[in-house]
């Protein structure tokens, strides 16, 4: 062996022990492996399901009547019309994102005439769609609010808020919302956790169509949680990720931030626009933060923007364009604005007209037990009341995909599945009641 070939024959061996005895800092011990999301998991199960009876109930995103999904109409124009601007090119936006999108997505919000808006305790920053803008509001309140305090949300909420909140180091906390006996809304038990929550509590309040229940509010009850809210000195944080899908009407699905606003509340709001759009891959959300009236307000609300600003460049630097600008053209076009609201009309009445349908089958089959909360519950999402035991059997036996939990995705219903889908409930619930 020439002396030249031993040198490396050595070097190699060397590094060689060296790579096997290193200690590695992020062993499979120290990092333990975190359990599937349980939405995603459900989904990829869905899809690999080879039955062509399989029904898909879990991810809350629109489906047309052929189970397919659906680019809005005047998307697709706003798309077009984008297509064919000489003017576009691929420069960042600004870190508070496209203003003439933040702008109109805070009118649509607060309302077009709102005095706060006028009063300028308005800010707005573009945001990485709905979960961008509960992050976005989660991490200010970590920082700057004075008391560092607890956060309620909902029990049930959307499970995103849970490891949202969490993650940037916001004590949480739950307040009762659904009653499991009347399926509807638990006013009396919500109220009392607001009463006792400790003053100036963060209360996470869903605008409509609560996600996972489906049960809102009556305008005469979210008077009564603002009246406790403001003795109790607890700030809201709206998250609206269905206005216009809940009802077809973009004012009554803002009927509560409004309210709330005219009251004087100090308030913010995590708007989506995943839904009401169809946009959901484009990540086209925004995040709102509303000062209470007084003559330090303007003020107050440059300042917390120029916070806001920095804590999104150092996230994201700056939010993605593609999903703002198409929703910002429909929003500051009025006769697309008029096209969105049919095409808002269009998926929120085939909701519910899905949402008749199946409590008409199950009301015709005489399924044990009731099933009006089926139509008084509103958006995406029924809570249906189906244990988890059963959701098994119905995924088991039916091919029917749906949480634990058993809410299902109305989305996922039409003219095709409604008679399977009422056969296989009709049926579980008979076997196991
Ligand atoms: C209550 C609620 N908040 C926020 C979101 C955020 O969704 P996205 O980040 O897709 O806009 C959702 C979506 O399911 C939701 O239901």
């Amino acid at each position: 062996m020439s002396p030249s070939s031993a040198r490396d024959r050595l070097a190699s061996l060397s590094s060689h022990i060296m790579a096997s005895s290193s200690s590695s800092v992020f062993t499979a011990a120290t990092v333990a492996a975190a359990p599937e999301d349980p939405l995603f998991g459900l989904m990829k199960a869905y899809r690999e399901d080879p039955s062509d009876k399989k029904v898909d109930l879990g991810i809350g995103a629109y489906r047309d009547n052929n189970a397919k999904p659906w680019i809005l109409p005047v998307v697709k124009k706003a798309d077009n019309a984008i297509h064919n601007d000489p003017n576009l090119n691929h420069e960042y936006l600004s870190i508070g994102g496209l203003a003439e999108f933040t702008a109109a997505a805070q009118k649509l919000i607060a309302g077009g005439d709102s005095p706060a808006i006028q009063e300028k305790r308005v800010c707005s920053l573009q945001t990485i769609s709905g979960t961008g803008a509960v992050h976005l509001g989660g991490l200010f309140l970590a920082k700057f609010h004075p008391q560092k305090p607890t956060i309620y949300v909902s029990n049930p909420t959307w499970a995103n808020h849970n490891q949202i909140f969490t993650n940037v180091g916001l004590k949480l906390a739950q307040y009762p919302y659904f009653s499991a006996q009347t399926k509807g809304l638990d006013i009396d038990g919500m109220l009392q956790t607001l009463r006792t929550a400790p003053t100036g509590s963060v209360i996470v309040l869903h605008a409509c169509a609560h996600n996972p229940t489906g049960v809102d509010p009556t305008q005469e009850q979210w008077r009564q949680i603002a009246a406790v809210m403001r003795e109790r000195q607890h700030f809201p944080f709206f998250d609206t990720a269905y206005q216009g899908f809940a009802s077809g009407d973009l004012a009554r699905d803002a009927w509560a931030i409004r309210y709330f606003i005219a009251q004087g509340f100090e308030l913010c709001v995590a708007q989506s626009f995943a839904k009401n759009f169809g946009l959901y891959g484009e990540r086209t959300g925004a995040f709102h933060f509303v000062s209470a009236p007084g003559p330090d307000a303007a003020t107050a609300s440059s300042h917390i923007a120029s916070q806001l600003a920095i804590l999104q460049r150092s996230e994201i630097s700056n939010p993605p364009a593609y999903g703002a600008r198409i929703a910002g053209r429909v929003l500051n076009d009025p006769a697309l604005f008029a096209e969105w609201e049919v095409d808002l009309r269009t998926m929120s009445g085939r909701i519910q007209e899905m949402r008749t349908g199946l409590r008409e089958r199950l009301e015709a089959r005489g399924t044990p037990g009731s099933w009006d909360h089926i139509t008084s519950q509103i958006g995406m999402f029924s809570f249906t009341g189906l244990t988890e035991g059963q959701v098994k059997i119905l995924r088991d036996k039916w091919h029917v995909y749906m949480t634990k939990n058993g809410r299902i995705s109305m989305a996922g219903l039409n003219t095709n599945n409604l008679d399977y889908f009422a056969e296989a409930v009709d049926s579980v619930v008979r076997e196991t009641s």
